[in-house]
């Protein structure tokens, strides 16, 4: 596949799908949207691929946002279109069964903060900045942030965010609970790579028993979603990887996971 806005690497068992549009600060535009859900499709049906890592090209922006001159043109049929086509991207990364992790160097504005907050980890450099400054532009987050942001942080923090479209540091969003880790920017990448690492010789199958848990549990009630967690914990004990776990560990040996 050809992609005219994203790169794709991969090294070993980690993906890393970059969106390349370094002049508009990585905007998504709807022709970058769906090349991202067409992405993300495909490094989900690749066995060889057991972690993701979602970062933006060049140094001052993971993502900026929606990209606001296609926003300004659109008539409310294409809004429609185009808020569904960043939602099912977004939830679809959510769902995937395999770890993604945003790398976020600097901005995550508005559908780019949306965008790190559908990922499972969020590791960003100490100059990032996250907002949802939609309300400044007369209208609000599309693609799941009013959701996800409250899932997040709270409703205190999402309310504010939202209605006051302010942008908040890397600390603030640490503190908020919206990024998992803060490193100095000449670490970032350093850092990601050995979290990808850490998960891509975890065993992927209990990895996706707790992203489904975590992730589709969150939506039931508790019996639904503990009972969720027992299957899934089941499912895990009729695998060779835990057995080699297990056998691993009462041998005093490292484990190597094979992914059944
Ligand atoms: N959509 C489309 N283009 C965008 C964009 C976006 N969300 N964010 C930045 N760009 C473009 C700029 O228009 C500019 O393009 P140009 O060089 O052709 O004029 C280029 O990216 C660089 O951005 P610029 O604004 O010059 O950089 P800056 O360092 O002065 O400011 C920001 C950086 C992030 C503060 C500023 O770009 C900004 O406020 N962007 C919009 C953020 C936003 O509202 N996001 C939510 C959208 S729903």
């Amino acid at each position: 596949m050809d992609y005219q806005n994203l790169l794709i690497s991969d090294r070993g068992a980690v993906r890393t799908i970059t969106i390349n549009r370094p002049d508009k600060l990585n905007a998504l535009n709807l022709q970058t949207l769906l090349e991202l859900d067409i992405a993300f499709r495909a490094a989900r049906e690749d066995a060889s691929v057991r972690v993701l890592v979602l970062a933006g090209a060049g140094e001052k922006a993971f993502v900026a946002g929606a990209d606001i001159a296609e926003l300004a043109n659109l008539s409310p049929v294409e809004a429609l279109r185009f808020s569904r086509a960043g939602q099912s991207l977004m939830r679809g990364i959510e769902r995937t069964n395999k770890p993604v992790i945003a790398r976020i160097q600097g901005f995550a504005l508005g559908g780019g903060m949306e965008l790190a907050m559908s990922c499972h980890l969020r590791i960003a450099s100490d100059k990032a900045k996250l907002g949802q400054p939609e309300i400044n532009l007369g209208v609000i987050p599309g693609f799941g942030g009013t959701q996800r942001l409250t899932r997040l942080a709270g409703r205190s923090a999402a309310l504010e965010l939202c209605l006051l479209g302010g942008i908040i540091d890397a600390s603030r969003g640490h503190a908020l609970g919206v990024l998992n880790r803060v490193v100095p920017a000449e670490r970032l990448t350093e850092e990601v790579d050995a979290i990808a690492n850490q998960l891509a010789l975890a065993a992927p199958i209990a990895l996706a028993g707790i992203l489904d848990a975590v992730t589709v549990g969150a939506d039931c009630a508790l019996d639904a979603a503990l009972e969720f967690e027992t299957q899934a914990f089941a499912l895990c004990c009729s695998t060779a990887d835990m057995r080699e776990g297990t056998q691993a560990f009462l041998q005093k040996r490292k484990a190597e996971f094979r992914g059944h």
